[in-house]
């Protein structure tokens, strides 16, 4: 952690805080965020892509190779440290290049291409905090690798965008071409001579990027650097034949899939490792200040990190910004039983048959505060069941359970000899929904 922050602010009067710009996830908020990450993991594997579970960090050669010595990201939000060996490694501050490194170190080539990856995780960036911006962040995202051709790129976007489609999340999608090593030097050349010519409008970052690493001026938010960049060449007019066909290509299928885009001639992505196409999938309102996901084609990355000559495109969506723009997601509704029990011989009753339910994989609950029958059945409301399973001193006598409906008001007995009850439970309860797929982001 950086060490300004480190022995300060961390401890209030109250106890001790999160660290700067991270932030705890509680329920009901965390049963949205499985929703993001199930529907993650649910479509990214209906279009064909494997998870791939990484290290959160990396020797920092990966980071400051793969994303680039000139970039924010390697310059200045690294979280960096020594490990006992005195060897520097970097809490990942984006999972791309660990993608390409794990792909190179284990050959993955061989497994046939292209290899469609998926990962879902935190990333870390000394960011200064501000709303949708942390240090501590978590994003889900897909790696297509092998495929030079066009309709992986096209794949690749069509899937991001049904992702935030169906989380009801409207976007404005921007794409470019950032060329490759044979077109783009020229196009940097055209933006230096044009910078140069307005560098005193410029932040003083800026008019270090505009010598170290020029493409980086594009991303600049600084709204004095905005009103010279607006004004900047764009990249359409440099692209070499073969970028030029490569995006026309992606374009038609777009188009062909009726995914509307607006061509950003200067959206470039602070990332040194694009080629060709990048593209963004931002808030309307915010346009490039934030966007929920972006990602781009990278052919050189896999290479850079001691593997083949492998092209690749991917991208990766921020959960936190999902979760911003559609406060509307639901969380878990109301679901499960909540035995309620009255009574030593009720509760020991009830304390076994919660594992039986649970066997069920129904959420299941009982009380461990000796509360009264009344104050149970509140509780199981203010928990969010859906029913209560009621052991009182009648139903121990008449050799029943009630099942009351929280949601409907209704109530009706079930047989509590054997197995009997817990039969009745399910086909009472029926199919209802368990435990969603387990993801560690
Ligand atoms: P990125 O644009 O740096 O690209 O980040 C992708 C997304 O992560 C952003 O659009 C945003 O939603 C989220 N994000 C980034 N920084 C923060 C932050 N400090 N706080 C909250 N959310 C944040 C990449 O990371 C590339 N690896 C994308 C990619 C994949 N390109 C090819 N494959």
């Amino acid at each position: 952690m950086s060490g300004e922050e480190g022995t300060r602010g961390d401890r209030s009067r109250a106890g001790f805080q999160a660290p700067k710009g991270t932030r705890d996830i509680l329920p009901p908020e965390s049963e949205r965020w499985r929703r993001v990450l199930e529907l993650a993991h649910r479509l990214f594997r209906a279009y064909g892509y494997r998870e791939i579970i990484l290290p959160v960090m990396e020797y920092t050669e990966v980071f400051a190779r793969g994303i680039g010595e000139g970039t924010d990201i390697v310059r200045k939000e690294m979280f960096t440290f020594l490990d006992k060996g005195g060897r520097s490694l970097t809490l990942r501050p984006e999972a791309t290049a660990g993608v390409a490194r794990a792909f190179a170190q284990h050959r993955m080539d061989k497994m046939g291409l292209p290899v469609k990856l998926y990962y879902c995780g935190p990333m870390f960036r000394h960011e200064r905090p501000q709303a949708g911006r942390y240090r501590q962040f978590h994003q889900v995202g897909v790696e297509l690798i092998g495929s030079p051709y066009p309709s992986a790129d096209a794949e690749v976007i069509l899937l991001c965008r049904e992702f935030l489609g169906s989380l009801g999340i409207a976007t404005r999608l921007a794409v470019n071409s950032v060329g490759d090593d044979s077109c783009r030097p020229a196009y940097i050349e055209a933006l230096r001579a044009y910078l140069e010519g307005r560098a005193d409008e410029l932040c003083p970052d800026c008019r270090r990027r505009m010598k170290e690493n020029t493409l980086r001026v594009l991303d600049c938010k600084e709204r004095s650097c905005a009103a010279v960049i607006a004004g900047a060449p764009g990249l359409g007019d440099y692209l070499c034949e073969s970028c030029r066909a490569h995006h026309r290509a992606v374009e038609d299928l777009l188009g062909a899939a009726e995914v509307e885009f607006v061509r950003e001639e200067r959206l470039v992505r602070g990332l040194d490792y694009y080629t060709r196409t990048v593209f963004e999938f931002q808030d309307p309102e915010l346009g490039g200040q934030n966007a929920l996901a972006a990602g781009g084609r990278y052919d050189h990355l896999v290479e850079e990190m001691g593997g083949g000559p492998v092209p690749a495109v991917g991208f990766s969506i921020g959960v936190e910004r999902v979760m911003n723009a559609e406060p509307r997601l639901s969380g878990d509704g109301r679901w499960g039983v909540y035995l309620v029990a009255i009574g030593e011989e009720a509760r020991r009753r009830a304390f076994l048959m919660a594992s039986r339910v649970r066997a069920e994989g129904l959420r299941c609950d009982l009380d461990h505060m000796e509360r009264s029958l009344r104050a149970q059945m509140k509780e199981a409301d203010r928990q969010g069941y859906r029913y209560c399973l009621i052991l009182g001193e009648d139903e121990l006598r008449g050799g029943f359970l009630t099942l009351r409906d929280l949601e409907g008001g209704t109530q009706e007995r079930l047989v509590a000899a054997g197995e009997d009850w817990l039969r009745e439970l399910r086909e009472r309860v029926g199919p209802e929904r368990r435990g969603g797929d387990a993801c560690d982001a």
